[in-house]
């Protein structure tokens, strides 16, 4: 006797198999199923007999699997020390409106676990998430709890990874499966750099754009693990949690919850799982006073003037920053407590009237006159020895202070004291000056990695939102180090890598893209000499990979020559036309025919409309550029198609006669043209993306 349960997207179908009412297992994660699937036959279709070595039932790969009930795999809950020992048996299924909720209860331990989950047919993602209850009186401490554990695809042989550093996030690597678990795990108490707790599972036929491909990410700003483990029967389970470096009392008013686990399938390649997740990001998780509001163009003065605030040069610069069309203006670090370098003042929030002898209202006046808005760096969490704060509250700190990162220690936001501080500090600043963007950095790694230290930080984000609520945040922890959706559910973009050199940060953003859409991807031409990696790139290359996101400048404007300052004029200029069909419409990653292109297409939502950005980062070993095949166009429709950077093309490398799209004329092709035979780009210097527009005949 079991019991089965279906959640469909239009993408979509997850079948849930209950035997004699154990926890159920997940007997089908793929394409669609008719609507009169018998579910009874298809789980029972599934099931293996015993075979030899193995114990004499085959063990649940459950939503939880548990040793209890003979799993040998990694369980996927830990409990007073050991992994759960209990045997949860079906109590209820209370109905939920567009969702499912699966109540199971242990006896002896008097303990419940409860399955959520909520599919979204409109945006192609299912959210899952699990909690553990004590009803009784008994002591229940959780060492570890796994989000509803998912059975990997059997047709895939790699899970695709993210990791990364500072100045070099979402990096991506292809991990083969193989038997015995592959874990990662984030000990930052963020969600760091180097762990991105998502990963994607192209099956063997799939690619970018084409074939069957799965997408699972959790939403968690703390510690996290993930688990891939191919046990030795062949079946995969992958587990997502968050980490603790403490076991965490269950009592009966305080149940454990895990993070929610967003995961997504599609018949489009890894780009169809892409978009779902960029579209549940957009419909479901961002939050905007007012969503019709396009991104504005930023600019950062932080790698202009660094610590060093001069309100004349501050001044100067956000006149510059408007007469090239920018939107926002932002001081950075610097402007409070009496920090003229890293080792002091975190914690002072108040102006340094060295520095701003009049505060901060004169600047924030030249912005709005000069019609931009005013955005301010902050970093609320953390507090230097050096200050007046630390003086005063020593005790504040989270851990043990034994080790610093960058000169800082870290506030324990668990006590109410520290909340109510930075929550009046903050809002006085808000309440004082007219700002509508708060820049919210986290600059270390925490000594201790405790849940509740991420969730006291989103309930002190959601009460400045609250009092606060036109102003947007964006998250910063030395650049992409606290990015990912249970983040975005109290920001709105974030800062994808301190790192300014074109070249990483469009091998960046297309890491990131996996999982955020372009306009949350704050993305800034930076200085001539690139202050991370020394190198230079023509203005060109800087200003496609930062307009292709959600475009910003960052760099000393004094440096631009007349020349140049025209052009960061016209690139702004093109992204403000541009950044309708870019901020809402679709991402593709395309599958180059040469690794040495990096390239990917937006388009409308009618694919209508279309522009692509094809980015040759290293010489090619051929000659001739190969062919870039376009993906998510209608086959039928004629595009007119134009390469927008002709004067970009060498002559050097493109001698004699040019075809008529090189040549700079527009050229009439259908979908089907591009998408199979491709867009013949001109031969190129490395480090120049060939921007191509199309629009429907
Ligand atoms: C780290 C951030 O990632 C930078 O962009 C900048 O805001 C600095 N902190 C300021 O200290």
């Amino acid at each position: 006797m079991n019991r089965c349960w279906r959640l469909d997207t239009p993408a979509q179908t997850l079948v849930l198999a209950s035997w004699n009412d154990r926890l159920p297992e997940i007997v089908y994660w793929s394409a669609p199923l008719p609507e009169d699937e018998d579910l009874q036959a298809l789980a029972e279709s599934t099931r293996m007999a015993p075979t030899g070595g193995m114990l004499d039932i085959v063990a649940d790969l459950s939503v939880a699997p548990e040793q209890a009930g003979g799993f040998l795999g990694h369980p996927a809950i830990g409990r007073n020390g050991l992994p759960m020992q209990s045997y949860f048996l079906l109590e209820t299924a209370p109905f939920v409106e567009n969702g499912l909720h699966l109540i199971y209860h242990d006896a002896p331990s008097q303990t419940q676990y409860h399955l959520h989950a909520r599919p979204d047919p409109k945006t192609d993602v299912i959210e899952l998430w699990s909690s553990l209850h004590n009803l009784g009186e008994s002591p229940c401490e959780v060492d570890f709890m796994a989000a509803p554990v998912l059975p990997a695809p059997q047709n895939s042989s790699e899970i695709l990874e993210f990791s990364g550093r500072w100045c070099g996030e979402f990096q991506t690597s292809r991990v083969p499966w193989a038997v015995g678990a592959r874990m990662r795990e984030s000990w930052e108490g963020r969600t760091s750099h180097t762990d991105f707790p998502g990963i994607m599972i192209p099956t063997t036929a799939s690619s970018e754009t084409s074939g069957e491909a799965f997408g699972l990410h959790l939403g968690w700003s703390g510690g996290h693990r993930m688990i891939a483990e191919e046990l030795s029967d062949g079946r995969r389970q992958i587990q997502f949690a968050a980490l603790q470096d403490a076991a965490i009392p269950v009592t009966k008013d305080r149940p454990y919850h895990t993070p929610k686990l967003y995961v997504s399938r599609s018949e489009r390649g890894m780009n169809g799982v892409s978009q779902a997740f960029h579209s549940h990001v957009r419909q479901n998780i961002l939050r905007y006073a007012d969503a019709d509001r396009p991104r504005p163009v930023h600019y950062n003065c932080w790698e202009a003037v660094y610590f060093d605030h001069k309100p004349d040069v501050l001044m100067d610069l956000a006149d510059r920053a408007a007469d090239l069309g920018v939107e926002r203006f932002v001081l950075d670090d610097g402007w409070f407590g009496q920090r003229d370098d890293d080792t002091t003042s975190l914690g002072d929030w108040s102006v340094d009237r060295r520095k701003w002898p009049d505060g901060l209202g004169a600047l924030v006046e030249k912005v709005k006159a000069r019609g931009m808005t005013f955005g301010l760096w902050v970093e609320p969490e953390m507090v230097n020895e050096e200050s007046d704060l630390y003086r005063a509250h020593p005790d504040w700190m989270l851990g043990t202070g034994r080790y610093k990162g960058r000169n800082q220690q870290v506030l324990s936001l668990r006590r109410p004291d520290v909340q109510d501080f930075l929550f009046i500090q903050i809002d006085q600043l808000l309440t004082e000056y007219d700002i509508d963007y708060l820049k919210w950095d986290h600059n270390r790694a925490l000594p201790s990695v405790r849940p509740d230290q991420t969730l006291y930080l989103y309930r002190l984000l959601d009460r400045i939102r609250s009092a606060h609520p036109n102003v947007e945040i964006e998250t910063c922890a030395s650049g992409g180090g606290r990015v990912d959706f249970g983040i975005l559910e109290h920001t709105q973009r974030f800062w994808a890598s301190d790192s300014n050199d074109a070249y990483e940060r469009w091998k960046i953003q297309r890491g990131a893209s996996y999982f955020f859409p372009p306009e949350i991807t704050g993305s800034h031409i930076g200085p001539r000499l690139c202050h991370t990696s020394g190198r230079q790139f023509s203005m060109d290359f800087k200003a496609t990979v930062a307009g292709s996101r959600a475009m910003g400048l960052e760099m000393d404007l004094r440096e631009l020559t007349e020349t140049e300052a025209a052009q960061v004029k016209q690139a702004i200029a093109t992204f403000k036309a541009r950044r309708g069909l870019l901020h809402n419409g679709d991402l593709h990653r395309l599958d180059s025919a040469d690794h040495n292109v990096l390239a990917e297409m937006h388009t409308n939502p009618d694919r209508s409309e279309f522009v692509l950005f094809a980015g040759q980062m290293q010489p090619s070993a051929q000659q001739f550029a190969r062919p870039l095949r376009l993906s998510g166009l209608d086959p039928e429709t004629k595009y007119n198609i134009r390469l927008e950077n002709v004067d970009a093309v060498v002559e050097v490398m493109n001698r004699g006669p040019k075809n008529p799209l090189i040549a700079g004329e527009t050229v009439t092709l259908s979908g089907t043209a591009l998408m199979h035979r491709g867009v013949q780009l001109p031969n190129s210097f490395p480090n120049t993306i060939w921007t191509v527009t199309g629009e429907r005949q």
